[in-house]
């Protein structure tokens, strides 16, 4: 059996350690203030999570006003927003852990626009092909977010290139439509976010984390991704010496065709990267047998969503032999003790199966 190494720590690229090889994935938990900054509930629900999980991450945060994607979303992007940040970080920095925001563009659903900008045209969503001056503006604000995570103390940034926002737009060969040098082939289609990824980096401190998250084939609703093209993307991305290439999967060991054979997408995108960026994937992960197997198909790290909602301490508890993970559907009695206010509870009621009260599974 492979070894348990996921409570050592990990080096990156940019100099920084983890303390172990467990994340937690971005949770959009609609708890933010109207006006984007930080409140207590969202505070208490990651500080909960500091001095277990090696990286943890916020949720989803848009970038510029016109990107934002849904009532309650966190914002970077204005200087305000930095002070209750600020307390954050020092909070959970202070536990040992290390902490990154996912700096977020919706595209064509970035609902609290009047004028959505992506790289197609959709008169029945109100959805527009952004000039190339409009794509400039779109690399500062990510420039300009980062910058200020970096102030509010962040240890990184992740740029949300997955899940069908802004950036996978661009990447799906079904929604970009654009005959520019940001269409095309894959090399055009990626252009934005490598560019992106590049500015970020340019105005960063060497030692800052940049971080990407990309969807590697067709999952949830996407389509137009390939694994191919991924690969692709994904070898780019890893020129850039980014620090670590997050898999967003619905399975950690979901299999894909490749070369007429069946391999698992990690491993994959694992054997064509040549090792210069860390990978790391959620999917599924609720047990430590889960983690170690998508440690053994390739990843250097792993990612709970779902389990880390109901398990704070996960990083801590689950090699303890009595451990046992908590799948759904949840009680939500317990919310108040993982740290899951009455806001969080109501956008969790929303995915099915989740939590009794909550949607049914079709
Ligand atoms: C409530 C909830 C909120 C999520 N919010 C985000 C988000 O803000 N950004 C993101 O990239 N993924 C988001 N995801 C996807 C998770 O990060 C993760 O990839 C997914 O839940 C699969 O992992 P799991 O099986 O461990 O839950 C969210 C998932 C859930 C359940």
């Amino acid at each position: 059996m492979y070894m348990d190494d996921l409570n050592e720590p990990m080096k990156l690229n940019c100099g920084q350690r983890l303390m172990n090889k467990i994340g937690l994935a971005p949770l959009t938990n609609k708890q933010s203030n109207e006006d984007g900054t930080l409140n207590d509930r969202e505070f208490e629900w990651l500080k909960m999570r500091g001095g277990h999980y090696g990286l943890i991450s916020t949720c989803a945060t848009y970038v510029s006003k016109d990107g934002k994607a849904w009532e309650g979303q966190l914002g970077l992007s204005e200087d305000r927003h930095i002070k209750n940040l600020q307390r954050l970080t020092d909070e959970i920095k202070m536990s040992g852990s290390k902490i990154i925001t996912q700096l977020h563009h919706g595209g064509d659903k970035a609902v609290f626009s009047n004028d959505k900008i992506s790289c197609y045209d959709d008169t029945d969503i109100e959805v527009r092909n952004a000039s190339k001056e409009e794509l400039q503006e779109v690399m500062n604000n990510y420039v300009l977010a980062a910058k200020r995570a970096e102030k509010a103390g962040f240890n990184g940034i992740e740029i949300h290139g997955a899940n069908g926002y802004l950036f996978t737009q661009f990447l799906s060969h079904n929604t970009n439509k654009r005959n520019d040098e940001y269409g095309g082939d894959i090399e055009g289609r990626s252009r934005l976010l490598l560019e992106t990824v590049e500015a970020v980096r340019r105005n960063v401190s060497k030692n800052f984390m940049v971080n990407v998250r990309i969807s590697p084939v067709n999952t949830y609703s996407l389509k137009g991704i390939d694994i191919e093209e991924t690969i692709l993307v994904a070898k780019w991305l890893g020129e850039l010496n980014i620090d670590i290439l997050s898999l967003s999967l619905r399975e950690y060991n979901m299999e894909t065709i490749f070369e007429d054979q069946n391999y698992p997408v990690i491993q994959l995108i694992r054997d064509e990267t040549n090792d210069n960026m860390k990978i790391a994937t959620a999917g599924n992960i609720w047990s430590r047998a889960d983690a170690v197997n998508a440690r053994e198909i390739g990843a250097d790290m792993i990612l709970l969503g779902r389990a880390g909602i109901v398990h704070p301490d996960w990083p801590t508890v689950s090699s303890k032999m009595n451990f046992k993970p908590y799948y759904p559907k949840w009680d939500p009695a317990i919310f108040q003790k993982v740290g899951v206010s009455k806001v969080f509870h109501n956008y969790l009621l929303k995915f099915p199966g989740l939590v009794v009260g909550g949607a049914e599974k079709r």
